[in-house]
């Protein structure tokens, strides 16, 4: 995996914006694929800099990596508002291309599949943007996830509930049970992946997904079986790892 680091989240954000922007430069109708939460945040704010400064998404098409279920479409946390309100807005991406998980579908599972098929009829992922639970989840590919995992219902751990309930006044039980999520082998399908953490938080989670065994116990193991991986942390995200698996320049 390729690691790139910055000394905070804002400068993280900078330089996956230009990851970003390197892997879209040939592409007339990219497919992204687009985490929430607040990992990508500053990525996303810098990328939206590059789009007022001329960089061009609109032909662009993007699948969300997740949603809850059970959480109504126009919920303000459901991530239909949040790509919505944080992604396709400042982007300025095609609404009528943007894809999110339909966590509120009568048939979740139905909706898995034809989420699924959604994606490869848009010829894959061409660039999937991650960020990582402090469990090491990706997508809500949970602790017990396989690699071979395709999109389908979870639950989510109570680690993660915990986590989210900030975004849902602080109280737990407000928090969906159960997400529709792209599986580990639906991310690993995604042609390049750019992960994107920060602060302490993310720090154990990031150290065992880099120099850990791949193990379904921290599903972010199983990007070491990809190929086109780049990290982009900030020092407190970064500050497990052993110097040996630091870019040559911050090791010394
Ligand atoms: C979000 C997602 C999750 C988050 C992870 C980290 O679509 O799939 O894997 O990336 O839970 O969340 P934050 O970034 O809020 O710490």
């Amino acid at each position: 995996m390729r690691i790139l680091l910055s000394p905070d989240a804002a400068g993280a954000g900078e330089i996956a914006a230009a990851v970003v922007a390197a892997s879209v430069a040939d592409l007339a109708s990219p497919v992204l694929g687009v985490a929430t939460g607040s990992s990508p945040q500053p990525l996303y704010r810098a990328l939206t800099a590059r789009v007022a400064a001329g960089l061009d998404l609109s032909r662009a098409a993007a699948f969300a990596l997740d949603e809850y279920v059970g959480l109504p479409v126009d919920h303000p946390e459901s991530y239909h508002s949040v790509i919505a309100r944080e992604v396709t807005g400042p982007l300025g991406l095609d609404p009528a291309r943007v894809h999110v998980p339909e966590g509120a579908a009568a048939d979740p599972a139905e909706a898995a599949a034809r989420y699924e098929a959604a994606i490869a009829g848009a010829g894959g992922v061409d660039l999937q943007i991650l960020g990582i639970g402090a469990n090491g989840h990706i997508g809500f590919n949970e602790p017990g996830s396989a690699p071979d995992s395709r999109t389908r219902v979870v639950e989510l751990a109570p680690r993660t509930v915990a986590d989210n309930s900030r975004f849902f006044d602080g109280d737990a039980g407000l928090v969906p049970t159960h997400a529709l999520t792209q599986g580990i082998g639906t991310i690993l399908d995604a042609r390049e992946i750019v992960l994107i953490a920060w602060g302490e938080s993310k720090a154990e989670a990031v150290a065992r997904a880099v120099e850990g065994p791949q193990t379904a116990d921290l599903p972010a193991s199983f990007l070491q079986r990809h190929d086109r991986v780049t990290l982009v942390l900030d020092a407190a995200a970064a500050s497990r790892l052993s110097p040996a698996s630091l870019p040559a320049e911050a090791a010394r």
